[in-house]
């Protein structure tokens, strides 16, 4: 069975429909993305699957176990890092792993070794003996992420790892995610961001308002909604811009200094025509540059708000 299998998964808060049976399943060793907008039910879904809220309907597996009858079993297999750190303020790094760690009954000589190699995996052994509200956000979301590995889970939910965190330490936890992952954990990512999601996840499924609307490599995702992009091409050679507009797949042409700047729906076949007119002609492309679709854009077009 694969790591995570959901069916028709639905959540009611009193009357109000927050995720409504959305059916997916992550496999073992992947990285899979759960993108949407705010309030798309991304944490109420990783609430249900780590057992922190009530599923209303339908069905959950994670590691095979369901979440609804086997919570204990499930727990011992999943690692979660929520929105908000769930570590205590007042304790520092090192009692934070470790009373983590006694929580799963992790025997003390083992969780010590563990406690270790989990700061100096994170870059957080000067910091062992800082209490954890010392700490940076950076350095506290990565100790969040340390914590929820300490009794070795095969999956780990990250429920939006990098919101609030500037450049560098988002690149940093990015890294680490990725080293993660390459080490064989499976990992279930929310986030609101389409950057993060294209940059870091195999495989993405879109939710709004509680409603499964795409999934995809970030590629097909690209390919399926980024509309039109540009290109600005020029040739050694003379080429009148009629015949270029006539390429199936330019939608407007003109020029521009000594190049054609072209409005395309479809880059690759355009580029195939374009090279193939100057060959004909012997002369040859000089310049080229395709400005892609903007990741925002494609995020807008795939929720459906392209306009707002
Ligand atoms: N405990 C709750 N009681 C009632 N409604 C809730 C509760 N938790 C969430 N909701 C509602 O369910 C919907 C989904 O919320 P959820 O927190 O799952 O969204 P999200 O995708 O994680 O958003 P964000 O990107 O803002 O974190 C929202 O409309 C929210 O107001
Ligand atoms: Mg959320």
């Amino acid at each position: 069975m694969d790591a995570i299998v959901v069916k028709n998964l639905t959540k009611y808060y009193d009357g109000f429909l927050a995720v409504d049976h959305i059916s997916f399943s992550v496999k073992w060793g992947e990285l899979f993305g759960f993108l949407g907008p705010n309030g798309a039910g991304k944490t109420t879904t990783v609430r249900m699957l780590c057992g922190l809220t009530r599923i209303s309907e339908g069905d959950a597996y994670v590691a095979g176990y369901s979440p609804l009858r086997e919570l204990k079993l499930v727990k011992k297999v999943i690692g979660l890092v929520p929105d908000v750190s769930n570590l205590y303020p007042e304790l520092t790094c090192w009692e934070n792993l470790l009373f983590t760690g006694e929580m799963y009954g992790i025997k003390k000589e083992e969780l010590v070794n563990r406690a270790y190699e989990l700061l100096k995996l994170f870059d957080l052994m000067d910091k062992k003996d800082s209490k954890f509200k010392q700490l940076s956000k950076g350095q506290k979301r990565k100790l969040t992420m340390a914590a929820a590995l300490v009794h070795k889970p095969k999956i780990l939910f990250l429920d939006e790892p990098t919101i609030g965190l500037d450049v560098r330490s988002r690149r940093a936890v990015w890294s680490m995610i990725r080293e993660l992952n390459e080490n064989g954990l499976t990992i279930f990512l929310t986030t609101h961001n389409i950057h993060e999601a294209f940059n870091l996840c195999e495989r993405i499924m879109v939710i709004n308002k509680g409603k499964v609307i795409a999934a995809g490599n970030p590629t097909e995702l690209k390919r399926r909604f980024s509309g039109s992009e540009v290109l600005e091409v020029s040739f050694t050679g003379e080429i009148s811009i009629e015949e270029i507009s006539q390429i199936p797949g330019v939608i407007k042409a003109s020029r521009s200094g000594g190049s054609f700047k072209l409005v395309v729906s479809d880059p690759i076949s355009v580029i195939e025509e374009l090279v193939g007119k100057a060959r004909s002609r012997r002369i040859s492309l000089n310049y080229m540059y395709l400005r892609g679709a903007d990741a925002e854009e494609v995020f807008l077009k795939i929720i459906g708000e392209e306009h707002a």
